[in-house]
């Protein structure tokens, strides 16, 4: 069902020192950048170099919001760790039929036109863990 890892997500307390870390030090470069005001979060996701799984830098947009409470609570460090599934509401209605605790239920907007759904760290041996389905691509006609 997971047929890769898209992203590892950290939550940062200060974005720009920890987007410049990762440029300027790590090497990594940037290929997205999303403010996604349902999650309350800003996020920045860079890749390496040489391709594979991407980073995923999360800023809380406020003290109110679940990464602003993850910061507070625990401080800076892995968020959620993202794989890709070609079917989203497939995934979720095989983790379902498992008894797998859900944090959503049903798929939701994640950033770059992508689909997404996060399943409980319960079910994940302690992990937050994100289900991401790429965008479709747009049929004949389509906007
Ligand atoms: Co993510």
């Amino acid at each position: 069902m997971l047929s890769r890892i898209a992203h590892v997500a950290l939550a940062v307390s200060d974005l720009e020192a920890a987007v410049s870390l990762y440029t300027h030090v790590r090497g990594l470069a940037v290929v997205h950048r999303e403010v996604v005001e349902d999650q309350g979060v800003e996020e920045v996701l860079l890749a390496p170099a040489s391709g594979g799984a991407e980073v995923q830098l999360l800023g809380a947009l406020g003290p109110d919001t679940p990464v602003g409470r993850f910061l507070a609570k625990r401080g800076e460090g892995l968020h959620h760790i993202a794989y890709e599934v070609a079917d989203l509401e497939a995934a979720l209605r095989a983790l379902r039929r498992e008894g797998v605790e859900l944090v959503d239920t049903a798929p939701r907007q994640g950033s770059a036109g992508t689909r997404v759904a996060f399943v409980h760290p319960k079910g994940n041996r302690g992990v937050l863990t994100e289900l991401v389905e790429a965008p479709r691509p747009a049929g004949p006609g389509a906007g």
